[in-house]
């Protein structure tokens, strides 16, 4: 007699680079066959694949923008077709690079599109995503928020507007879900170096986050990673609705350096 191995699928918005690339061969460490989501860049999704592959894991590159509901509606089209079913999904794109600035010079139209689109590639693929894991009765979804949506200041009005409108949608989504056997979780992380960050986290601003976090350090992708990998683990099905915040413990010490 054989017995088979069903191998779970997930797909990571945004990960040909920064915080999604090092989402995905987590997860496929995890034993997740990763659809590595990209809007672009095909040579980038294409390295973070060859690299889950060439350390035995499992992935494949799927190219959609994710503001985009018909491209979505194919993207999860092809995912069914090639594996069946979507056990976990992780909205991480980043579709709408932050204008960072301060409100009274903040014009409208890069405040709305901020929001629009980092709800944009919410909705849609949550949506899609969610008809799936209902038919299956289970699934869990895990949205890449930040500190921003609680900690004000640094010209981050339109980005924290966004992230604390995520989260709101995280919580609305996980509690009409709970029932269809899906879990869903907001990992909060602060200033992680990535290439969208390369601009604003000189070794200045490095220094000062590091001083002011209980780790003395700035965040790593990878440590998004992790957390994400732990969000996805069904032990942690009684903490959906949540949120779990990845800053090194800058939070804690908001208002003074780390002694
Ligand atoms: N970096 C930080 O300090 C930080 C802190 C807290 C939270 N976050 C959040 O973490 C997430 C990832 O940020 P990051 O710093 O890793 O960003 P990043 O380095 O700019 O990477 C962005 C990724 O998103 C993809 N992408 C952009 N628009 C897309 C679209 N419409 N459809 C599909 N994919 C799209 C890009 O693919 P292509 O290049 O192929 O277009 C790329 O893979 C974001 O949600 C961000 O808000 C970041």
């Amino acid at each position: 007699m054989t017995t088979s191995t069903v191998i779970p699928t997930v797909i990571v918005t945004g990960a040909s680079r920064g915080i999604g690339a090092a989402i995905a061969p987590e997860l496929a460490r995890r034993g997740y066959h990763v659809i590595v989501n990209y809007r672009r860049d095909a040579d980038a999704a294409a390295d973070v694949v060859a690299g889950i592959e060439a350390a035995g894991g499992g992935a494949t590159a799927l190219a959609a923008d994710v503001t985009d509901p018909d491209a979505v509606g194919a993207l999860v089209s092809a995912v069914r077709a090639d594996h069946g079913s979507i056990d976990a999904l992780v909205v991480n794109a980043n579709t709408a690079p932050p204008p960072f600035a301060a409100f009274a010079d903040l014009a409208w139209s890069d405040f709305a599109a901020k929001v629009t689109g980092e709800l944009a590639g919410a909705f849609h693929i949550t949506q899609r995503v969610v008809q799936v894991m209902r038919a299956q009765g289970s699934g869990r979804l895990v949205f890449v928020g930040s500190t921003a949506a609680d900690y004000v200041g640094g010209g981050r009005l339109a980005h924290g507007t966004a992230k604390a409108a995520l989260a709101t949608f995280a919580r609305h989504v996980a509690a009409e879900t709970a029932r269809d056997g899906i879990s869903v979780l907001t990992v909060a992380p602060g200033a992680v170096r990535t290439e969208a960050t390369a601009a604003i986290l000189d070794a200045a601003r490095e220094k000062a986050l590091a001083d002011n976090s209980v780790l003395h350090r700035v965040l790593e992708p990878a440590d998004v990673a992790a957390a994400v990998g732990l969000a996805l683990d069904p032990a942690l099905r009684p903490a959906t609705g949540s949120v779990l915040r990845v800053d090194a413990g800058w939070s804690v010490l908001v208002g003074g350096p780390a002694a």
